[in-house]
């Protein structure tokens, strides 16, 4: 009896999460959220305003129910550092609506692009991969700060963790005293194996009502915290039908403030103090990325790729073009002015500018390589028009970005082929064409119904 009314309020919450995102544009996109006289200078500063520090985290919103019993959920983050985001982006939705606690995970960093690894597939030597505080990509106390708003906790990694063997499918491990192993679930088959979310929600709750069965069946007191560990939660997740929720959490990552300074140092000097717009190129043909490419002969074809995208895109001798790349960084310097002077001498820029051109060696020298892609990107983020790689998730994360702050998704063109796993996994905010403007709106967090965490009952009433 119990267990129907359970499965039934289950039904109708799903229905009423369901109606809600048909409904999301209505309710939350299409309003235009500024008037005539604001939206007319979009490009170049439509990411200022969001930098400001106004916006969701400010309005009081009233804390969504807590499940009993609380559900605490870890996982892994893994891969380069847009990788890592769209690791955060499927947690954290998924927290959302479980109105679980998180513990994020520490940053990974490569300690090179000068290696001919295929970390999906590991057919050559596995890349290197050392760990870093979460500080040193993101802005953990402002994320914290706006899911506070939602009464859900969000804490950074412990100090002391130990990272699984496979970084992909293992466990981080945390030594953890306090809980005892039967409140702690881990969930396997996630990481690259992407789910409706619908499915992803109801096997962490699946999981989280057998332990609190198990522990009920070996006489344990009830537990007031479940754990629910997943692995690397990258591509675990379909966005696609899930825009509303995945363009709020997305909003909710803030990056770390030391590259958003460094970065806003480069579009200063770029834009020459905000006087003229530049084009911005994501130049993936590092030696890491040759897997992307399968060979040289590939490589060739994407920097061929790239030259129709930048002249299709309207590159030309009039702006500037800011170019993202790490061929610089491992000191492949021939192949980079190869590419430089072609890219002049076909006049798809005025001159070409990069960032160890504009900051000072000391100044990156400290930075680890996912800070340095982070850095390129948050200047990406402000150029005019962007062309990128389709198999990249830095390229289709700052397309995302972009649109999430205002900037039709038209303006990045990403060249070359589109694995078949990003087909439902990439996308995190609708496509609004022209009226991306309006979606400025998402920077107030409204506390929807759809986010509220579905009620996990008691132990005694899952069993019955
Ligand atoms: C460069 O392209 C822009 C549009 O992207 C156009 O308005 C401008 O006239 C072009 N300039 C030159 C010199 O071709
Ligand atoms: C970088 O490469 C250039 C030639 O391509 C070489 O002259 C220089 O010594 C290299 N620098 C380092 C630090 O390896």
């Amino acid at each position: 009896m119990r267990r129907l009314r359970f499965r039934a309020a289950a039904v109708a919450a799903l229905a009423v999460l369901a109606c809600l995102f048909a409904f999301a544009c209505t309710s939350l996109y299409c309003a235009s959220a500024c008037g005539a006289s604001s939206c007319g200078t979009e490009e170049l500063s439509g990411i200022a305003a969001l930098h400001s520090g106004a916006g969701w985290a400010a309005l009081p919103t009233p804390p969504p129910q807590r499940p009993h019993p609380r559900i605490l959920l870890r996982y892994m983050a893994c891969m380069g550092g847009f990788n890592q985001l769209y690791s955060h982006v499927a947690a954290l939705t998924l927290a959302a609506a479980l109105g679980a606690d998180v513990v994020l995970p520490p940053a990974l960093a490569r300690e090179t692009y000068d290696s001919k690894s295929d970390p999906l597939h590991r057919k050559t030597e596995t890349m290197q991969w050392h760990a870093a505080p979460a500080e040193s990509l993101l802005d953990v106390a402002r994320i914290a700060q706006a899911w506070r708003q939602l009464g859900i906790n969000v804490q950074p990694p412990p100090q002391l963790y130990v990272l699984p063997a496979d970084l992909r499918t293992g466990f981080l491990s945390y030594p953890q005293p306090a809980f005892q192993p039967q409140q702690v679930v881990r969930l396997k088959g996630v990481n690259r194996k992407p789910k409706e979310f619908g499915v992803l929600l109801g096997m962490a709750r699946a999981a989280v009502r057998d332990a609190v069965a198990a522990a009920l069946a070996a006489g344990l007191p009830p537990f007031d915290t479940i754990v629910l560990d997943l692995p690397c939660t990258l591509f675990s997740l379909n966005t696609d039908r899930v825009l509303g929720l995945t363009s709020k959490v997305a909003l909710s990552l803030h990056f770390s403030p030391h590259l958003q300074a460094l970065a806003d140092r480069i579009v200063a000097a770029v834009t020459d103090g905000g006087r003229r717009p530049f084009n911005g190129l994501h130049l993936r043909l590092e030696t890491d990325a040759l897997f992307f490419h399968q060979s040289q002969a590939g490589q060739q074809k994407a920097w061929e790729a790239y030259i129709e995208g930048m002249r299709e895109s309207g590159f030309n001798a009039s702006l500037p073009v800011y170019v993202a790349s790490g061929l610089l960084t491992y000191n492949s310097t021939e192949q980079w002015h190869q590419l430089v002077d072609k890219m002049r001498a076909l006049g798809l820029a005025a001159e070409v500018l990069h960032k160890e051109k504009l900051l000072r060696a000391e100044e990156l020298q400290g930075l680890h390589m996912e800070q340095v892609a982070v850095l390129d990107f948050l200047v990406l983020a402000r150029a005019q028009r962007v062309v990128g790689l389709a198999a990249s998730t830095f390229s289709t994360y700052l397309r995302e970005y972009r649109a999430l702050h205002g900037i039709p998704k038209a303006t990045a063109r990403l060249v070359g082929d589109t694995p078949r796993w990003f087909e439902h996994t990439v996308a995190l905010v609708e496509d609004l064409g022209e009226e991306q403007s309006a979606l400025q709106r998402l920077r107030q967090w409204q506390l929807d119904p759809q986010l509220a965490p579905l009620q996990i009952p008691a132990g005694q009433n899952l069993v019955a």
